[in-house]
């Protein structure tokens, strides 16, 4: 009888496990190769919420107030919304329809099934604050066509996207990779964190805050796990790192920078909750060296100071139970994160 199986194979041997290309069976999760997949996706599971258990009243009663919130306020919410609740689609179809593909190690494929879950979860954050607060959901979903510094961004990252249609190759799979995981999860959603968590330390839409200090959490694992895939991806495939390969990564990083300040400037023409343009500007470019450093670059920008320090400590779900003053579930069983 023929049959899809190969029974001569041989059992898997631990070195013919790769991140691209490998002759390893990709169904056979055991031996383990790369342990650090195995622990983020353990460390991930830890993690699990939904944004349902958040309650939402006291944004809707915020948001309903008549002078609860600036008119800065409003606008920066309403973009900020409207970056992530279609930033979480582009990041998930990116995910499932690249990155899964083109990934041949089992042990990272498991936890980017937990991330798809994740993303999704995240998605369904934004339907659940869209319908919690009676916002426009046409506005709130069209931002990314209606909105100029939106629109670019996505257009930006989603070429990294359509290159990878086809028969492509590895060099421009760890453009993706750069793209998506260092660029938009790891520098274009801080800004966001920075705003919304800007908001909430001042007792302001507590229940939006409470869900962007899980989704922050979330994300900060999906940024390591996408340097560790990058940083690996090299290790195994040094001809791809090549000098003129690292020129162009760090021109990305510097467009994507630029971007991020122009959309920064979008989102609150004028400075407010401690915040301003030129402080997101310095924080971006702080943020970009740290991004640089961590794939294995030089630093672009030479900056050391980090305007919001705060934020840092704001992965901390502990310290944000008396922080917040919201109803905090703890979710976090165990595993422990890398914050950046
Ligand atoms: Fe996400
Ligand atoms: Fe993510």
């Amino acid at each position: 009888m023929t049959t899809l199986i190969d029974q001569d194979a041989g059992r898997v041997d631990v070195e013919d496990k790769a991140m691209l290309g490998a002759r390893a069976d990709v169904n056979q999760l055991l031996p383990l190769k790369y342990h650090w997949a195995w622990e983020k996706y353990l460390a991930a599971c830890s993690n699990h919420w939904m944004p349902t258990e958040v309650s939402m009243q006291a944004d809707l009663a915020l948001w309903k107030s008549p002078g609860g919130l600036t008119e800065d306020e409003r606008l920066m919410l309403k973009r900020n919304l409207g970056f992530f609740a279609t930033a979480e689609s582009l990041v998930a179809n990116n995910l499932v329809l690249a990155v899964y593909r083109r990934i041949t190690n089992p042990e990272c494929r498991q936890y980017l099934l937990r991330q798809a879950f994740e993303e999704a979860v995240h998605t369904h954050t934004f339907q659940y604050i869209c319908e919690s607060l009676g916002f426009d959901e046409g506005e709130l979903f069209n931002s990314y066509r209606e909105v100029p510094s939106i629109t670019a961004k996505d257009a930006w990252a989603l070429k990294y996207t359509q290159s990878l249609d086809g028969d492509t190759g590895d060099q421009e799979f760890l453009r993706n990779l750069v793209a998506f995981y260092v660029v938009f999860e790891g520098m274009w959603f801080y800004t966001g964190f920075a705003q919304i968590l800007s908001l909430g330390r001042r007792n302001k839409m507590v229940g939006i805050a409470e869900q962007y200090q899980y989704i922050l959490r979330d994300e900060s694992i999906h940024l390591n796990f996408g340097i560790d895939c990058i940083n690996q991806i090299k290790i195994e495939n040094p001809r791809l790192w090549t000098p003129a390969f690292q020129a162009e990564v760090r021109e990305m990083l510097v467009e994507a920078c630029e971007l991020e300040v122009a959309y920064a400037r979008d989102t609150m023409p004028r400075g407010m909750l401690g915040l301003s343009a030129a402080l997101c500007e310095q924080y971006m470019r702080f943020i970009t060296d740290r991004r640089a450093r961590q794939i294995g670059l030089a630093p672009i920008f030479g900056e050391t100071g980090n305007p919001f320090p705060w934020l840092s400590e704001a992965i901390d779900l502990k310290k944000e139970k008396n922080f917040f003053e919201t109803r905090v579930t703890e979710y976090q069983t165990g595993g422990s994160l890398d914050w950046d």
